[in-house]
């Protein structure tokens, strides 16, 4: 495990955005595992701005995207299929066709999850995974417990991280209950990870994801199974190290 630290949320940002336009334009059809929620933003805000500037072409490129609440259409604006647009996909050149984000509307969730699988083993798997982490060490909605979903699964949210993202929501009951979670092996088998980190809140799941025993109750450890994956965090998050 590699493990960059970086002065502050925008240099992680900045230094996300480079790693993710080298993979792209060493590649240009790759497929790129996504994540949504706070961390990110700013590594999209990049990749935008790079792409504006002629420094990278996503016209070949395919995206899944780690999760979706449950039953949330994608027009309300806590989907993370909104998010998804309004942060990256309408401002650059991927073609819809090849976004590929959980469907949390769907009646047959089995066939929806068994589907998404299919879809990223029929495009060849994931080349470059990019990873937010809970405060509770979770990857995607993959939540800490005695056991982990190997694939993609519909998952029940924890208490810690519906009162953590009801932040986005007008609510506390608002926030949706369920999610449709990409599992672990699925992450596992990306080529290359990079874990994204900022902020004081974050500094005990690193530790814990870095040096402690591989642990299910801290998903974020079995990272340190994997032989490309580089966590790049901010001096914050990196406090406790
Ligand atoms: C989002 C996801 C989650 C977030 C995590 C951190 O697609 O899979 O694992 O990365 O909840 O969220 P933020 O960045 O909002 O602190």
């Amino acid at each position: 495990m590699r493990v960059i630290v970086e002065n502050d949320y925008q240099s992680m940002s900045r230094k996300a955005a480079l790693l993710l336009a080298s993979q792209v334009n060493l590649k240009p059809n790759s497929v790129l595992g996504l994540a949504t929620g706070s961390t990110p933003e700013g590594m999209y805000q990049e990749l935008v701005e790079m792409y504006h500037r002629g420094e990278i072409d996503f016209s070949e490129v395919v995206t899944f995207n780690l999760d979706e609440y449950y039953k949330l259409p994608p027009e309300n604006e806590e989907s993370y299929h909104y998010y998804m647009q309004e942060n990256f996909f309408k401002h650059v050149n991927l073609h819809p066709e090849n976004t590929n984000i959980p469907r949390g509307m769907v009646e047959k969730v089995e066939t929806e999850c068994w589907y998404y699988e299919e879809k990223i083993r029929r495009a060849g798997g994931i080349d470059l995974q990019v990873l937010g982490i809970g405060s509770n060490g979770h990857i995607g909605f993959n939540e800490p417990g005695d056991r982990l979903n190997v694939t993609t699964k519909l998952v029940e949210l924890t208490e810690e991280t519906i009162e953590s993202n009801s932040r986005f929501f007008d609510s506390l009951d608002k926030v949706p209950r369920k999610a449709i979670s990409v599992g672990m092996a699925t992450i596992l088998k990306a080529r290359r990870i990079i874990l994204l980190a900022s902020g004081k809140n974050k500094a005990e799941a690193i530790k814990k994801t870095i040096n402690g025993y591989v642990d299910t109750r801290i998903p974020s450890s079995l990272l340190q199974t994997h032989p490309e994956t580089t966590l790049i965090i901010d001096e914050e998050a990196a406090s406790l190290l």
